[in-house]
């Protein structure tokens, strides 16, 4: 689909290439979920092209273009005039490919792609690729200066692609890191997930930790960092990688605070308290799984989490003895009711109360769920 956009533009006599992160994923032998083109085609000369067009970013220069359900978002080349507190440059367009890609943040980033004039590489960044290393295009200060959150997205792309990230590129890394102070929350969010949910979300936990960045994000970063970094976080379950994470401060109204501050949704919010709680109790093993078991929507996601963050292996293989033994009932097929004990003759708090008795009872003893059993202790 991309090909087809640039044969059109430069049969109407534009020229364009494939560019950013779908050619390095391309190159790098992954499929890439979203392409860019970039073209000396105003918008509007895109707009006119296309059939299936979104006005995506017309200031920018940006049209989506929408082929067999492909997004292919077109961009006229541009250069970033002036930054504005180092974000969202305000851009003008230029008819040069060179001065289009010498703006962008990062050499393995750089590079375009011509089905007829092949790979064009100004700055080495297929070396960079082959050599798995994360760096900057020209002086990096310059680069992070233009957009703070580059200084996040080099340590992004590390995690994400396990590259190293070039020495000069680091010290302006570790240099400029307070410009990311002025960076919009949902941004660093958007990255800071992205670390996260990557294949070495560890090396990223890492990498901010060297390079301080990740104090200046989170506050007491280092808090975390003790507490991840000799655990085996990249096996954590994807849908809690963040939120264990962020369990890790070990307090839950910190938890709270910081990842609203971060934009995190409440679903992630609630997961991580949860963690965050489980950590601090002081229940016993058994008793710890028996109630994640029983009470717990993500159960066996949660064991294994909290397993890995309380270095405690032995969570898992009770699990999974527990579990094979059929010996864990969960809440809901609990064989009774508040309105059975209604009919027994209790009334309104002492329900709640001798509901929950039953609970604990059932808990440590399954095989007595059924009604029989629960009236006679009940009783
Ligand atoms: N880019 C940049 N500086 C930024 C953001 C983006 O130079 N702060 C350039 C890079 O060339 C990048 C391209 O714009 O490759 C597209 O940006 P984006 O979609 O954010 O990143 P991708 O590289 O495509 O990575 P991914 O899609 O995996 O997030």
């Amino acid at each position: 689909e991309p090909m087809q956009v640039i044969k059109k533009l430069n049969h109407h006599n534009f020229r364009a290439y494939l560019v950013g992160g779908s050619l390095r994923d391309y190159l790098l032998g992954n499929t890439p979920q979203d392409f860019d083109i970039a073209t000396d085609a105003k918008p509007e000369d895109v707009m006119r092209l296309f059939e299936k067009v979104i006005p995506t970013g017309i200031n920018h220069g940006t049209v989506t273009v929408i082929i067999n359900d492909v997004k292919i978002e077109v961009t006229t080349f541009r250069i970033e005039k002036e930054y504005q507190n180092h974000r969202w440059p305000s851009v003008e367009f230029t008819d040069s490919l060179y001065e289009d890609l010498k703006r962008r943040d990062f050499t393995i980033n750089a590079m375009a792609y011509h089905p007829d004039e092949g790979l064009i590489d100004y700055f080495n960044g297929l070396d960079d690729l082959k050599n798995r290393i994360v760096r900057c295009v020209g002086n990096p200060q310059e680069r992070f200066f233009e957009d703070a959150l580059r200084i996040l997205r080099c340590i992004r792309f590390a995690a994400q692609l396990n590259f190293s990230i070039d020495t000069m590129t680091f010290q302006g890394v570790v240099l400029l890191k307070d410009l990311l102070k002025k960076i919009s929350m949902e941004r660093i969010n958007t990255e800071l997930s992205k670390i996260l949910k990557s294949k070495n979300p560890l090396y990223g936990i890492q990498l901010l930790y060297e390079s301080g960045v990740g104090e200046v994000v989170i506050q007491e970063y280092e808090r975390i960092y003790k507490f991840l970094h000799s655990t085996k976080f990249d096996l954590i379950p994807f849908s809690l990688k963040i939120p264990a994470f962020f369990a890790a401060l070990r307090d839950a109204k910190k938890v709270e605070t910081l990842m609203r501050k971060l934009r995190f949704d409440r679903k992630n919010i609630a997961l991580a308290i949860t963690l965050c709680n489980y950590l601090n109790s002081e229940y016993s093993t058994e008793y710890l799984v028996r109630k994640i078991f029983f009470e717990e929507e993500k159960a066996e996601e949660i064991i294994i989490a909290l397993s890995i963050l309380n270095k405690d292996d032995t969570m898992v293989e009770l699990f999974n003895k527990l579990r094979v033994k059929n010996r864990l009932v969960k809440k809901e097929d609990v064989k009774i009711k508040g309105e059975d004990l209604l009919e027994l003759g209790l009334k309104g708090k002492e329900i709640g109360n001798v509901l929950q008795m039953v609970y604990e009872y059932i808990l440590y003893n399954p095989e007595k769920n059924n009604r029989k059993d629960i009236l006679d202790f009940v009783n």
